[in-house]
């Protein structure tokens, strides 16, 4: 290491026996003393010499080293003559890191480090600030139990954050609570900030889909000034917030029954300065009393918000309509292997709004795969054909609801995400008006 006049500096190193590494080496981090820039080395002699920061160490910190920290420890301070730049220092990856750290602890506690163990380390995760998020399918192994808390540390230190936390699936009971467990940390709330909106909310208890930001900000450029809207599925506000921020809605009703999505709903929209303009129904929507208010509706609930299907044409308005966002997941080859059009009699029909699927796959130029872009239209014509049944249900629906025939129009469907193999999560626009009355002589 150099000074800035060119003058080299010592990394120094404390310098214990193997033994007392890892117990040293936590100690040190703790006291953020540890010089992660520096490989931790193995002396010719067996001892281990961790690089600390600074250029000396307090005496009365190296007795605590010796006397509590490791008792019957050797403890000496040596400057590190060619120092090793650590793993974090020549930028390895997050994944590699914590591999290495992983490794290192586990070993440090004399447990043999195995392909099992490196296999069941974390390949994906979501980041919130300063928190972790892991996904399900990692530490499942048994032996990780036996390890203890503090490996929980480790894994955090080695991201470098302060809280870790593991999902486990989205339950499939309406709340669509994740089942998330803090594992490091006191609270799990944390912040985002999308297209200017804030959201707080606390990952152990509500969902968020970076998955739907098309979505959303598609929503935030609708037209909808001066619009009434119902938001059956609010959760934490993903579509509220964006209706009242950015499209100009002038007034939302969101409907929530998760007691914590709830909090957070009202916490952001204080945050946001739309509070006056929202007022939030705690409960089973099915249950609403409104009626006859909504210009639009958003109905995000997948795989399916049909159950929200009659108060959603309860609470549109009766003298004018409006617009129903329904979210569906829809299979694209339900009970049967994919079969490119050319198969079936689809093949024949044509697709009939051209104009009105924006898929980024299709618009990007020419598509690369064939076989993919077939199987592509294929789906296309499953959301369509799902998309007109719902059409005739809906428009069956606002006749019984409000005792006259309805006119309804496909606006527009619109894909959000991938949501597994052969499901998209779709979004269709439909367009709900009552018929005008004929007037006879
Ligand atoms: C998919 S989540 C969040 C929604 C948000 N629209 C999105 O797509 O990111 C759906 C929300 O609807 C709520 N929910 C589901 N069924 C409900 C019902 N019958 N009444 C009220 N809220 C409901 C769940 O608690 C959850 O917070």
């Amino acid at each position: 290491m150099e000074r800035e006049d060119g003058t080299s500096v010592a990394v120094v190193a404390v310098v214990t026996e193997r033994r007392f590494a890892q117990r040293y080496r936590e100690f040190l981090e703790k006291q953020k003393l540890l010089d992660r820039r520096h490989r931790v080395e193995k002396m010719p002699d067996g001892t281990v010499a961790l690089p600390v920061l600074g250029e000396t160490l307090p005496a009365q910190l190296l007795e605590e080293l010796r006397t509590r920290v490791a008792p019957g420890s050797t403890c000496v301070l040596t400057p590190l003559l060619d120092p090793l730049p650590s793993k974090k220092a020549r930028g390895c990856s997050p994944a590699q890191r914590l591999c290495l750290e992983v490794r290192r602890w586990v070993e440090g506690r004399g447990v043999a480090w195995s392909a099992e163990l490196e296999a069941d380390l974390p390949r994906s995760w979501q980041r919130h600030g300063n928190l972790l998020l892991l996904n399900e399918d990692c530490f499942q192994n048994k032996q990780w139990k036996n390890l203890g808390p503090e490996l929980w540390e480790t894994v955090a230190l080695a991201f470098g954050v302060q809280r870790l936390a593991k999902r486990g699936r989205v339950f499939p009971d309406g709340t669509r609570t994740p089942a998330v467990t803090l594992l490091h940390g006191d609270h799990g709330w944390v912040e985002h900030v999308d297209n200017g909106i804030r959201y707080k909310f606390d990952v152990t208890q509500c969902m968020f889909s970076f998955g739907n930001i098309t979505e959303k900000l598609r929503v935030a450029s609708l037209p909808c000034a001066g619009q009434v809207l119902v938001d059956l599925y609010a959760g934490i506000g993903y579509f509220t917030l964006p209706f009242l921020v950015h499209a100009g809605a002038a007034f939302v009703h969101a409907c929530e029954w998760n007691p914590h999505a709830v909090v957070a709903l009202r916490s952001n929209l204080e945050i946001n300065g739309v509070a006056d303009r929202c007022q939030i129904h705690f409960g089973d929507n099915r249950k609403l009393k409104l009626s006859n208010i909504a210009d639009r509706v958003n109905l995000g609930l997948i795989p399916s918000s049909e159950e929200g299907w009659p108060i959603a044409c309860q609470v549109l308005r009766q003298d004018t309509g409006g617009i129903l966002h329904v979210h569906q997941n829809v299979e694209s080859f339900p009970g049967k292997n994919p079969q490119p059009p050319g198969s079936s009699k689809m093949e024949k029909e044509h697709w009939p709004y051209p104009q009105k699927i924006i898929t980024n796959e299709w618009e990007n130029g020419t598509a690369r795969d064939f076989r993919r872009k077939l199987l592509s239209q294929a789906t296309k014509l499953e959301w369509q054909r799902w998309a007109e049944s719902a059409e005739t249900r809906i428009a069956n629906l606002l006749q019984q609801v409000h005792g006259k025939p309805w006119k309804t129009q496909i606006l527009l469907i619109q894909p959000v995400k991938s949501y597994a193999p052969h499901v998209d999560h779709i979004v269709l626009d439909l367009e709900c008006r009552p018929e005008v009355d004929s007037v006879s002589d």
